[in-house]
C-alpha cells in the first residue's frame, strides 16, 4: 500500500485498473526472478524483492484481481511533448500492439497504456529500450516490445507519452493545487 498509492514521494506505479491478467503475468515474472534481478534498475529490485514474500500462486491472483477491480486514478499530467508527433509514431509503432485508444490486446498479452501514470509510461519504454527491463526470451511479445523501444529517440518517446497522456489515457487530468495567495 505504501509504494503502489500516492502517499509517498519516492513511490512504484499505481496500478488501479490494470487488467487481471496482466498483473498476474507480471507478478509471475517478478516471482520467478524473470524480472527484477537486474541490479541497473533498482526499482524493478525492490519489487522482485517484494514478490518472494507472496507465496503462493492463490496469493498472487488475488493481489491481480485486488488491483485490477480498483477504478483508475487520475494523475497530474508531468510528461510534456510534441501532441501530433508522438500520434503519429504512436499510430504507425505502437497502436497494431497496444490498440488505437491505448486499450490493449489481451489475445497478444498487449497490456493497455490508457490507465497508467505518464511518468511510468516513459520510465518504463525507456527501460525497455535501455534494457532495465528485462523481459525473458519466451516472451514474444515482451521481445517485441523492447525491440519497439529501442528503434525510437528519447524524444520519440517522449512524445508518444505525452499524446497518450493528452488523448488515450481514460481518467482526466488532475491539476495541481495553485499555492496560496500570500
Ligand atoms: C509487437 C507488439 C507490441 C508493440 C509494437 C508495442 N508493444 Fe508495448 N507491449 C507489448 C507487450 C507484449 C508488453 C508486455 C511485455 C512484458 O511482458 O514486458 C508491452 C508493454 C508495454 C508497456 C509497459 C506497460 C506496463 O504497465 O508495464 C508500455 C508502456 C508499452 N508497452 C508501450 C508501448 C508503446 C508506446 C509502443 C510504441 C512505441 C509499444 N508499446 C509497442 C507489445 C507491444
Amino acid at each position: 500500500m505504501v509504494c503502489h498509492s500516492t502517499r509517498e514521494m519516492q513511490r512504484g506505479p499505481v496500478l488501479d485498473g490494470l487488467p487481471e491478467w496482466y498483473l498476474a503475468e507480471q507478478l509471475r515474472e517478478f516471482k520467478l526472478g524473470r524480472r527484477g534481478n537486474n541490479p541497473a534498475n533498482r526499482a524493478g529490485v525492490l519489487m522482485g524483492a517484494a514478490m518472494a514474500k507472496v507465496e503462493t500462486e492463490p496469493q498472487l491472483t488475488a493481489l491481480a484481481r485486488h488491483f485490477a477491480a480498483l477504478r483508475p486514478k487520475p494523475f497530474i499530467r508531468v510528461i510534456r511533448g510534441d501532441i501530433a508527433a508522438g500520434r503519429a509514431h504512436y499510430a504507425i509503432r505502437c497502436a497494431s500492439c497496444h490498440g488505437a485508444k491505448g486499450e490493449g490486446k489481451p489475445e497478444i498479452a498487449s497490456p493497455p497504456v490508457n490507465v497508467q501514470e505518464d511518468w511510468f509510461l516513459l520510465d518504463q519504454l525507456r527501460k525497455y529500450a535501455n534494457g532495465q527491463r528485462v523481459v525473458h526470451p519466451s516472451n514474444a511479445g515482451g521481445v517485441m516490445m523492447k525491440a519497439s523501444a529501442a528503434a525510437l529517440s528519447p524524444d520519440d518517446l517522449r512524445n508518444i507519452v505525452a499524446y497518450i497522456a493528452k488523448d488515450l489515457t481514460v481518467t482526466s487530468p488532475l491539476q495541481k493545487v495553485a499555492p496560496p495567495k500570500p
